[in-house]
């Protein structure tokens, strides 16, 4: 099979991958094999042997995942758009990942998504693929997936739920549970109000109506180019979201017939777009791992400095909880990603030329596009915030680590940032736990001595610690601190924290205490130093007594982490990188372009 495709009269594609399985003469009782399964469900000769394009439809959604539920019901969209179009598709289900429903946590399940996926892609008799994407974690499964593979592909978002709404008030996705859990600590909600509270968030299907994980990384997907212009944002139940779901069933075979694969539209531009459209969204801190790990598989060259370099200066321009007030359905009324876009492009902060999935680059698909609600997407010479990106961290307790700085309020600048000699940089004395359940033993016990001098830390919670990294980073202060008014402390942790909580912690931390990183040296009442001008987190601790103190932790035989439960949390322990590279199977980024570079695979039989 050839690199590029060649094509008929009508500018049909002639040689297409699926025709080495259902029409290959030269071969044909392996042919004969390859297609009689396929009839046996209805599917005709006729159509399988016609050189009509085979699209996948890589399906998502399942009972176990309520947030990519709704492509159940999308993918009839998808198929008609995909047959109108000349092509004939084939639905196929991928691993579930459910960041709400999966233990120990979906972070897990990412890697093992993308390796399933990647096997489906390559070693069935598929041109292209539609990939369902949603929830957080399915989003850059899907994406790794299609780069390491590289046949034509084009995402789908689901969409996010509707606004969630209580006494009159909005209530978004996880950021309500951190209003919750502060309002039963204090004794002002019961158990019953706090569950009706938090469900009142969720009032449809789609995914989180927050600017969490899933609204980043779907805004990302859109910003990189691989799905339609004007749909990441677009409600799971609007009528809009079922018409781009056939117009993207469309676009895909027109797709195969070009030859528009995802190396030709994910590109370092494309990247550099997609950094500068998380900060200008205010996304989620788990971004530049899920970026890190697309960008290595599709082999672009992209490190966390980049963040820093391009995405520190943007301006916060969306007023999305939890950095602002409003939800999804107001994100799309106000114009979504398009509207974003344009306001970046007048500053010059976006690479014009990137290509698209719907064959126009991105300048072209955004130029034009207005602000619909300036309350919801704020004009570039008016923004929320200047300088919303993160800052990349280093110092003497681990080699990288962000923080979102469009976060901090002004609650927390008052308390930590207001020395004039010092403006950008306080001290504090460390309490470390050493995951969540020894912080949610600990929290509220005053032996701990907690006070608004006090860093929190949380360790052994990173890809291989916990295993998989969980979002534990963030910790609610003793619920003595959160009566007097007191609402965040800093937190620091080898952990992930939600996209829809609102604590400027410093996380992600490289290396974690599980793989040797100096967070397992830290002890309770260490001095700490955090400065924000220098990048800079230290241990206030003489040299010689870290080294003693890795002598002795190597001496009792390293970090401790609760041993492995599953076959596969063994395994992605054993080859799982760090999150400033983004937690990838190391190895696996060798894998590139695998439809281009490794042929097809060997007959089965
Ligand atoms: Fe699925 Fe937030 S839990 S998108
Ligand atoms: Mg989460």
């Amino acid at each position: 099979m050839s690199a590029s495709n060649s094509n008929d009269k009508d500018g049909r594609t002639t040689n297409l991958r699926s025709r080495a399985w259902f029409d290959n003469l030269a071969n044909v009782d392996m042919t004969a094999l390859y297609l009689e399964r396929y009839l046996n469900y209805g599917l005709s000769l006729d159509e399988l042997r016609s050189g009509k394009p085979i699209i996948g439809l890589a399906q998502t959604g399942s009972d176990l995942s309520p947030c990519n539920r709704h492509h159940l019901v999308l993918a009839e969209r998808v198929r008609e758009g995909i047959r109108d179009a000349g092509g004939i598709c084939i639905e196929f289900p991928v691993h579930p990942i459910q960041e709400t429903g999966k233990r120990p946590t979906a972070a897990l399940d990412r890697n093992l998504s993308y390796l399933g996926l990647v096997e489906t892609l390559y070693g069935y008799p598929l041109d292209g693929v539609v990939l369902t994407i949603g929830c957080d974690k399915t989003v850059p499964a899907a994406l790794m997936a299609a780069a390491t593979v590289n046949i034509p592909a084009i995402a789908l978002s689901v969409g996010p739920m509707l606004n969630g709404w209580h006494k009159g008030e909005r209530t978004g996705s996880g950021t309500i549970v951190w209003k919750a859990r502060e309002l039963l600590a204090k004794g002002e909600i019961d158990d019953a109000g706090f569950i009706e509270l938090v469900a009142s968030s969720a009032p449809s299907t789609g995914y989180c109506n927050t600017m969490g994980t899933a609204t980043t990384m779907n805004s990302l997907t859109e910003a990189l180019g691989m799905s339609l212009p004007g749909s990441a944002a677009i409600p799971a139940p609007y009528r809009d979201r079922q018409e781009v779901a056939y117009r993207s069933g469309k676009r895909i075979v027109d797709m195969v017939h070009e030859d528009l694969k995802p190396s030709d539209i994910m590109t370092r531009e494309a990247f550099l777009n997609a950094i500068v459209v998380n900060s200008a969204i205010g996304g989620s801190t788990n971004a530049p791992i899920h970026i890190a790990a697309i960008a290595r598989l599709t082999g672009v060259d992209l490190s966390l400095a980049d963040w820093q370099e391009y995405g520190h200066h943007v301006p916060l321009l969306v007023n999305l909880q939890p950095a602002g007030e409003y939800l999804g359905e107001d994100y799309y009324h106000a114009g979504g990603v398009p509207a974003v876009v344009a306001q970046l492009m007048r500053k010059g902060l976006i690479r014009e030329e990137a290509m698209t999935a719907n064959g126009t680059t991105i300048g072209d698909n955004c130029r034009k596009i207005t602000i619909e609600d300036q309350r919801v997407i704020r004009p570039i010479d008016d923004p929320l915030r200047p300088d919303a990106g993160f800052m990349v961290m280093g110092g003497n307790l681990f080699d990288a680590a962000i923080m979102k700085t469009s976060v901090i309020s002004e609650d927390f600048r008052s308390r930590y940032l207001s020395n004039p000699d010092d403006p950008n940089a306080f001290e504090g004395s460390a309490v470390v736990f050493d995951g969540p359940e020894d912080y949610h033993a600990h929290i509220d016990d005053p032996a701990l001595d907690i006070t608004t001098d006090t860093i929190m830390f949380m360790r052994g919670c990173g890809p291989i610690g916990y295993p998989g990294s969980a979002e534990v980073v963030n910790m609610r202060a003793p619920a003595y601190l959160i009566r007097d008014g007191v609402h965040a402390l800093p937190c620091i942790g080898d952990g992930r924290q939600s996209g829809t909580s609102g604590s400027p912690s410093i996380l992600n931390v490289a290396p974690e205490a599980a793989a040797g990183g100096n967070l397992a040296l830290l002890r309770n009442g260490d001095r700490v130093r955090v400065d924000l001008a220098k990048g800079r987190v230290d241990m206030l601790v003489a040299e010689e007594e870290i080294t003693a103190r890795r002598r002795q932790l190597e001496a009792d035989g390293g970090y401790r982490y609760p041993e492995s439960q599953t076959p596969w949390q063994a395994i992605q322990r054993a080859l799982v990188g760090q999150m400033d590279t983004g937690a990838i199977l190391e190895g696996s980024e060798r894998f590139q372009r695998i439809a281009q570079t490794m042929g097809i695979p060997r007959d089965s039989h």
